[in-house]
């Protein structure tokens, strides 16, 4: 298991910017970061000057901004103490595998990108991914076709329902869109179900999560850009109340 250990400096996805990008990336290396993301699901960008880095932009070039629940279109993922107590990406809590808004209704957010403006010092505070495609191709047939069809009611998480924001959706764990495959996940905003497959699949995911993950502590001067329909991810807990990461969801071109 990886959790825990910062596997950053030899992330098998990450492109490093030689030169001085100040403000923003030339298309080699946007054509590698889309390679890399459609290869592996990820791409760690290092490198880039982050007080002059036009992230928006850059992100622009990847897809099209989606605004957060609250309306903006870059988040800050930090600590609010009023959630202190509640499982949150506000607090300073692990977070279990998930993939970002199974309480949107249609296709979610293809792209997740973070970037830091503080690090977690000391311990913890990693971003941790998993494949899930990789998980997808552990199934059977009949479990793949099973969790096609039945379908469950997911909800906003209780952090964004105490700020006064509320969304449901009712979905499939595994959907198909534009021709690409969609996992659809969360351990803990799911109504459970006995139907002999969601706890199974829910207790699956996690421990195939708990077994893959790399642990990614993102900098200052870097980017961290997933495929959210691809990749789960989570969260090492961590005790430094400064860290900030800002977050944009994206979607594909
Ligand atoms: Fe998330």
């Amino acid at each position: 298991m990886n959790g825990g250990i910062d596997v950053t400096q030899h992330l098998r996805s990450a492109v490093t910017i030689s030169r001085n990008a100040s403000t923003s990336l030339c298309s080699d290396e946007l054509d590698e970061i889309r390679t890399q993301l459609d290869k592996n699901g990820y791409s760690y960008i290092r490198g880039i000057s982050p007080g002059d880095f036009d992230y928006p932009s850059f992100a622009a070039r990847l897809g099209n901004p989606i605004p957060h629940h609250n309306g903006e279109l870059i988040w800050d993922v930090r600590l609010d103490p009023t959630i202190e107590s509640i499982y949150h990406a506000g607090n300073m809590g692990a977070l279990l595998p998930h993939t970002e808004a199974v309480e949107h209704p249609g296709p979610p957010p293809r792209y997740i990108m973070l970037w830091c403006v503080r690090e977690a010092r000391g311990r913890g505070g990693e971003t941790t991914l998993a494949d899930g495609y990789a998980w997808m191709k552990s199934l059977s047939e009949e479990t793949r076709r099973s969790l096609h069809s039945n379908r469950y009611t997911w909800k906003s998480s209780d952090g964004i329902i105490q700020s006064g924001y509320y969304s449901s959706a009712v979905h499939p764990i595994l959907e198909e869109f534009d021709g690409r495959h969609i996992l659809r996940y969360d351990y803990i905003d799911v109504e459970r179900e006995d139907d002999g497959l969601l706890d199974a699949a829910l207790e699956d995911v996690k421990e195939f999560f708990g077994e893959q993950q790399v642990a990614v502590k993102i900098e200052p001067g870097c980017i961290l850009v997933w495929d959210n329909w691809r990749m789960l991810h989570g969260r090492n807990a961590f005790s430094d109340p400064e860290r900030h990461l800002k977050r944009m969801l994206l979607s594909g071109r």
